[in-house]
């Protein structure tokens, strides 16, 4: 079959190279790319596990082909944690206990930090929601929303 090829910046860097037309982002990223923080659990735009943003907005990267992403700009949770964006987030899952096996992990990371740029102070019910997609089969969910709320608190202190 015909590869195609592609141009895109994934966390901040260019990238060219030449993809199946089926071949989907998660697996583009994984395989291509050892950017392997970002998972595959349902590979149906079920579970969230593959979370991660192309020009700002969170998406599904099962659900998208990598040939979509021509001209993007790809963020995964690998630029996220290097950046230093998240680093608050991290140490309150961290800290609060928020993780078990981690697989959901970087993609609630992602969609946490998603919500807290559109929202200085969500509530719990409002956290929830915004996770809805976002399937975690260890923790319950009450200490993940715990670490997103103190860091919502902690960056609205700072904006004061
Ligand atoms: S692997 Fe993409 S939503 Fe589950
Ligand atoms: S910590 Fe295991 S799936 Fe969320």
């Amino acid at each position: 079959m015909t590869h195609l090829p592609i141009s895109l910046s994934v966390n901040g860097e260019r990238v060219d190279a030449h993809v199946l037309p089926r071949l989907n982002l998660a697996d583009f990223l994984r395989e291509k790319l050892q950017l392997t923080g970002t998972h595959v659990g349902c590979e149906h735009g079920v579970c969230g596990a593959c979370t991660v943003r192309v020009n700002g907005e969170i998406v599904r990267s099962c659900l998208m082909l990598a040939v979509q992403t021509q001209g993007a700009s790809v963020e995964t949770i690998e630029g996220l944690s290097d950046s230093g964006e998240i680093a608050d987030l991290q140490a309150a899952f961290r800290d609060r206990n928020a993780l078990q096996c981690g697989f959901c992990t970087p993609a609630m990371l992602m969609a946490a930090q998603d919500l807290l740029k559109q929202e200085a102070e969500p509530d719990r019910e409002r956290i929830r929601e915004h996770l809805s997609g976002n399937y975690c089969r260890c923790t319950g969910y009450h200490a993940i929303v715990d670490a997103i709320e103190s860091v919502a608190e902690a960056r609205a202190g700072g904006r004061r």
